[in-house]
């Protein structure tokens, strides 16, 4: 799609609204245009996922890699086994995590359209539970595919302003429903084996998934460099991805005082250093809090937009706090190794 299209962008209130307000989007799906939506994780950009024509659109809009697939999003979880081999591996987990932040991946029945599976013969489904996702997709009355609805490579957007700033001109429609609750991306687990394999980390952690799966597999992708030529399970996970436009280090240290002090050091040398770090550590106007240090939730929920607001700072270094891997730091680490390219600072 061209920069050129005309975006409609119309306003729903996620605690307020009637299904008939998500008509026109809903037809802008099913005849195979774009609409960017809120989800509690990030916003998507939508199109119809039975039709490859729509679905192209969506990796134009984005200059996203044609081999780098999509989640499908559909509006119950027993949808899946529409589209999807399920096994009682997916029934326990729709159970346990659905509607809500969670993706699996399973052998597809090869009834989307190609290319939202991008050549691999499994498909991802996530069925959100922010209920502007639900009602457009059941008045689409076909399954969406959607990524994240920023340009490639850029932090997902947690706000509609965010989604207007990277694809207005790009997309039919963006719907503005507010901020994001969770703020990363759905957890994803692969299910195409025996083995369950945690692809991404996400707001429902591997210790929850384990808890209902018995045991579970972290990709070596997670927090892992992949080796040059090396081919990583979810294509998505080769990219710098996530990324401010300044670099990125990740400052390790078991002393949070060694640590600030090494940021307000590298504040005090560099007018253009921007630094993210907790509640109440450091103060400045380039200084952008990420939250309080025992609050991974709300760290998840301010990451994306705290990198997006460096950008806007102009940072022409960016230094953050190397996360605990625990619970949903896992997901906040596995970010922000790919937001610095791997760029880790030992004090
Ligand atoms: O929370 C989310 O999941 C958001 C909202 C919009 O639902 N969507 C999202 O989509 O994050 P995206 O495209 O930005 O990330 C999807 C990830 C990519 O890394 C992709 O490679 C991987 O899922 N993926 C999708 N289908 C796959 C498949 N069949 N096999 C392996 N990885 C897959
Ligand atoms: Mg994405």
């Amino acid at each position: 799609m061209n920069k050129k299209t005309k975006t409609k962008i119309i306003k729903v209130r996620p605690d307020n609204f009637t299904p008939d307000e998500l008509y026109e989007a809903g037809e802008i799906i099913k005849r195979g245009g774009l609409v960017a939506f809120p989800t509690e994780t990030v916003y998507g950009l939508g199109a119809n996922a039975l039709l490859d024509t729509a679905v192209k659109k969506i990796y134009e809009a984005k200059g996203r890699p044609g081999n780098n697939p999509l989640i499908a999003h559909i509006s119950r979880p027993e949808e899946a086994s529409l589209y999807c081999e399920t096994d009682d591996r997916y029934n326990m987990l729709a159970k346990a995590f659905m509607p809500g932040p969670l993706t699996v991946i399973m052998k597809s029945r090869g009834v989307a359209a190609p290319a939202v599976s991008a050549g691999l013969g499994t498909l991802a489904v996530r069925c959100p539970e922010n209920p502007i996702a639900r009602a457009l997709i059941e008045k689409s009355g076909v399954p969406v595919a959607a990524p994240s609805a920023n340009l490639s490579g850029r932090p997902s957007p947690t706000t509609a302003e965010r989604v207007i700033e990277d694809l207005d001109g790009r997309v039919d429609m963006i719907i503005d429903g507010g901020e994001c609750t969770v703020g990363l991306e759905s957890t994803i687990v692969l299910l195409d084996t025996d083995k369950a394999v945690l692809l991404r980390p996400g707001f429902i952690t591997y210790e929850e998934l384990s808890a209902v799966l018995g045991s579970v597999v972290i990709s070596d992708a997670v927090t892992g460099k992949l080796k040059e030529g090396e081919r990583p399970l979810s294509p998505g996970m080769m990219y710098r991805h996530y990324a401010p436009a300044a670099p990125l280090y990740l400052v390790r240290s078991g002393n949070s005082k060694k640590r600030c002090a090494f940021m307000r050091e590298r504040i005090e040398k560099n007018e253009n250093t921007v630094i993210l770090c907790y509640e109440g550590e450091l103060e400045g106007e380039r200084v952008i809090s990420l939250g309080k240090t025992n609050d991974p939730a709300e760290q998840a929920h301010r990451l994306f937009e705290a990198l997006r607001r460096a950008d806007e700072l102009k940072a022409g270094e960016i230094y953050a706090p190397y996360p605990d891997k625990e619970g949903i730091g896992l997901a906040l680490l596995n970010r922000m190794l790919r937001a610095s390219a791997y760029n880790v600072i030992d004090i």
